[in-house]
């Protein structure tokens, strides 16, 4: 059977129970900003209780062993040892302290490609005005003919005066997987890359360990479905001497860990709860949840694509998708005038969250597929762009 032609079997309603959405609005936008389950807010809940009941000795004598702990756990879910890791508040911020961290000259190149996210795109340039280096944006095409071609623009983007490549493991408009294990073994040494993996963890199987990346930065609330300001930043040890935090703090000069456990007095409860986010993987089945949001995201990407009547933008084979599927948005519906009022009329009329995005000349949609969607969310989206086709 042709990958995309069969639903996943849907999780069980007392899973879909513990995610919180208005019953009224079919939720199909996971990727942005995750969704935190009942278990895991009662677990940051509970962290909240007890930093609360006493702050000296949690906060100020026991936060190292605390997050130590938290990120043995992580660093077992995403490969590597726990020194390696430090907590940030968001992967845009983890890509800031790499960037910042990162000696460079006039002329110096970052290269990174046109799927980039922007936020991401604004950091490096805004870096690269402080020092004279250059931003290089390689276009990767859409729609794509797969990983090996991807990997040859990628790497068409190197010159001799690349210096560091901010590559995403999976992108945030065009939700497509890019080959960076490729481009990892492929890159000359003196090229350092930057992974950004907002949306990797929990989105698919990670061994950071046997990844050849100097650094690599990713959320931990999207897939991992941890509370929202829990990410990461890792560091191969031949780095990590000379990687700050954005905020410099009491620890300075001491160390990558140290550095990162105290970037001044803060909330603490999303790091702490993010073994409680693992926890819940685990209780699911790690596996199944792969299986799940990957299959229900081909299953979508090609109903949808075969439904409007529209190239995809990557193979229906889902070869280049994660759990998101980034579909045209058919010529007619530009009519609407922006994105932004397409993913408003959707919302008010038919009570869908889906977002709209402008990319290389074209509207685009993506939906996500997680645990708690249905079936049926991406048919009553399909419905829902067909009758605005129809007038
Ligand atoms: C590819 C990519 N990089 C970076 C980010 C930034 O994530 P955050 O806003 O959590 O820092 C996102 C967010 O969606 C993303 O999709």
């Amino acid at each position: 059977m042709a990958v995309g032609t069969r639903t996943p079997e849907p999780f069980p309603p007392e899973v879909r129970a513990e995610f919180r959405h208005r019953p009224d609005v079919v939720f199909l936008n996971h990727g942005s900003f995750g969704s935190v389950p009942r278990c895991v807010q009662a677990a940051q809940d509970a962290w909240r209780e007890r930093l609360e009941a006493d702050p000296i000795e949690l906060i100020g004598r026991r936060i190292a062993p605390l997050l130590g702990e938290a990120k043995r756990e992580l660093a077992a879910f995403v490969g590597g040892p726990a020194e390696a890791l430090g907590f940030v508040t968001n992967a845009t911020e983890g890509v800031n302290a790499v960037l910042r961290s990162v000696p460079l000259q006039p002329g110096d190149e970052l290269l990174c490609t046109d799927h980039v996210y922007n936020a991401v795109l604004q950091a490096m340039r805004h870096r690269a005005a402080e020092t004279g280096a250059k931003v290089v944006v390689v276009p990767v095409s859409v729609p794509s003919s797969g990983q090996a071609r991807m990997l040859e623009q990628i790497l068409g983007g190197v010159t001799p005066r690349t210096r560091l490549a901010v590559i995403d493991h999976v992108t945030s408009v065009t939700g497509m997987r890019l080959p960076l294990e490729a481009v990892a073994q492929a890159l000359p040494p003196e090229v350092l890359l930057l992974a950004d993996g907002a949306h990797a963890p929990g989105g698919m199987a990670l061994d950071l360990q046997a990844l050849a990346a100097p650094f690599y930065t990713a959320n931990l609330h999207k897939w991992v479905m941890a509370p929202r300001g829990s990410a990461f930043l890792r560091v191969a040890q031949a780095h990590r001497g000379g990687v700050h935090p954005c905020v410099i703090s009491h620890n300075l000069g001491q160390g990558f860990e140290p550095e990162f456990d105290w970037q001044g007095t803060r909330d603490f409860s999303a790091w702490l709860a993010v073994p409680a986010a693992l926890a819940f993987l685990r209780h699911l089945g790690f596996e199944r949840i792969l299986r799940h949001n990957h299959d229900l995201a081909c299953w979508a990407h090609r109903l949808l694509v075969e439904g409007l009547g529209v190239e995809p933008a990557s193979p229906l084979d889902g070869s280049c998708l994660t759990c998101m599927a980034t579909v045209q948005v058919p010529e007619p519906l530009r009519r609407f005038g922006s994105v932004e009022a397409l993913q408003a009329d959707l919302r008010a009329v038919d009570g869908i969250e889906v977002p709209v995005m402008a990319w290389s000349d074209r509207w685009w949609f993506r939906v996500s597929a997680a645990v708690h969607n249905l079936p049926e969310h991406y048919e009553r989206l399909l419905g829902a762009m067909q009758r605005r086709l129809r007038g």
